[in-house]
């Protein structure tokens, strides 16, 4: 039994009534960075086993999926990885989602090192909304350390150029901050982007996966990232641009623009959320800090119709409880969780 008001041809809501709006797909488990709060080299070497090409879903696999998740109410899709980029066959991807009826916006989630102006205008082309960069300093020693595979900071400031030259508007730039590494490049980076239309977002370095050797003292709270900006630079809140966003937004009182913060630690957002993740072998995932789902790529490959597909949509997310952010404390360490450059965070 689903709850009230969700009738079986309808859009499903979850156990706290939340609907299903956006779908996370992410494309591979690989990336060529190997950022040490995500795929740290001691787990992530040369023997880690990534996924088999044959294993990862196939384009025409995916759109049939995310027409289906469409059906059930999702109007908002954002591809991650891995590194999504890596996949070659990414633009018509994105064609076929972009031209879907109840599709309002693709999104990407990129670490931007591959992105040139040539590409960033095929993305552009193929119906890609919106784009948001990782980028962790403007200090090339302290990003070079942080992504840990020498990877240059203009490189991905001009990836960043590149997509705004291609139009896709607006650019966010994510900023893991975690201290005793990066939190001196708080100010740095709210001085680059400051007045560039480019939206800065700051994320509290969480409990992803079990490898990050995530330790609660690294966490620098979101309300402190507020204060610090605040202090060169007076901030006011903005209101969410839409229920559920996952940053809270900040505006510039002297008019340059705005960033935004990333409190999953401090202040869970549960509440609202309302995103299903899709793993790139095709398993559905209720919750960020999950360790697995059901698995679509088997009833897919196994022929099954439709209607078959869409009841376990529908039953997996009329079952959905979750809300780790909001239990952290009681569960942190005591459950296995998918890996952040599996799921695409
Ligand atoms: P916008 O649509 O531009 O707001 O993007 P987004 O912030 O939803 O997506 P993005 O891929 O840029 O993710 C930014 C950060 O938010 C990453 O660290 C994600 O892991 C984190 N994030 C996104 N959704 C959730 C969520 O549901 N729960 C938690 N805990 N973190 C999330
Ligand atoms: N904590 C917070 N954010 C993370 N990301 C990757 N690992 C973590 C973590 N442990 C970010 C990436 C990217 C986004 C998808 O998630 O930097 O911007
Ligand atoms: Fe870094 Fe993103 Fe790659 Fe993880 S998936 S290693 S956060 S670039
Ligand atoms: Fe959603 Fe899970 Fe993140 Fe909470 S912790 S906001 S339920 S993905």
């Amino acid at each position: 039994m689903g709850s009230v008001g969700d009738t079986k041809d309808s859009r499903p809501v979850d156990k706290r009534n939340r609907p299903l709006h956006d779908l996370r797909i992410s494309l591979t488990d690989r990336c060529n960075f190997r950022c040490t709060y995500c795929m740290p080299k001691d787990v992530f070497g040369p023997d880690f086993a990534f996924l088999p090409r044959e294993e990862l879903l196939t384009n025409p696999e995916i759109i049939r999926l995310a027409g289906l998740f469409v059906q059930c109410g999702v109007s908002k899709i954002r591809l991650t990885g891995g590194e999504p980029l890596l996949r070659s066959d990414l633009d018509p991807l994105i064609q076929s989602l972009s031209r879907m009826d109840g599709v309002e916006e693709i999104a990407l989630t990129t670490n931007g090192s591959i992105l040139t102006e040539e590409r960033a205008r095929r993305l552009k082309a193929a119906g890609l909304s919106r784009i948001n960069v990782s980028l962790d300093a403007l200090d090339d020693a302290v990003f070079q350390k942080m992504n840990d595979v020498h990877f240059p900071v203009q490189k991905v400031l001009a990836a960043i150029e590149a997509a705004k030259g291609a139009r896709i508007a607006p650019v966010k730039v994510n900023m893991v901050v975690r201290r005793g590494w990066n939190e001196d490049q708080i100010v740095p980076m709210a001085e680059y982007f400051r007045g560039t239309g480019t939206i800065l977002r700051f994320i509290e370095f969480m409990d992803v996966g079990n490898s990050n050797h995530w330790r609660y003292d690294e966490v620098v709270s979101a309300k402190e990232i507020v204060t610090t900006i605040g202090k060169v630079w007076p901030l006011e809140p903005v209101a969410p641009n839409y229920q559920g966003e996952v940053a809270t937004r900040y505006r510039y009182v002297d008019g340059k623009g705005e960033i935004g913060v990333i409190a999953s630690v401090t202040q869970a957002f549960c509440g609202d959320c309302t995103r299903a993740r899709l793993s790139p072998e095709g398993k559905l995932f209720t919750c960020l800090f999950r360790d697995t789902g059901p698995d679509f790529r088997a009833l897919l490959r196994q022929g099954s119709s439709d209607d078959d597909i869409l009841d376990v949509i529908r039953q997996t997310w009329r079952m959905r409880d979750d809300k780790y952010s909001e239990q952290r404390s009681e569960l942190a360490g005591r459950v296995h969780k998918v890996e952040m450059s599996h799921i695409g965070g």
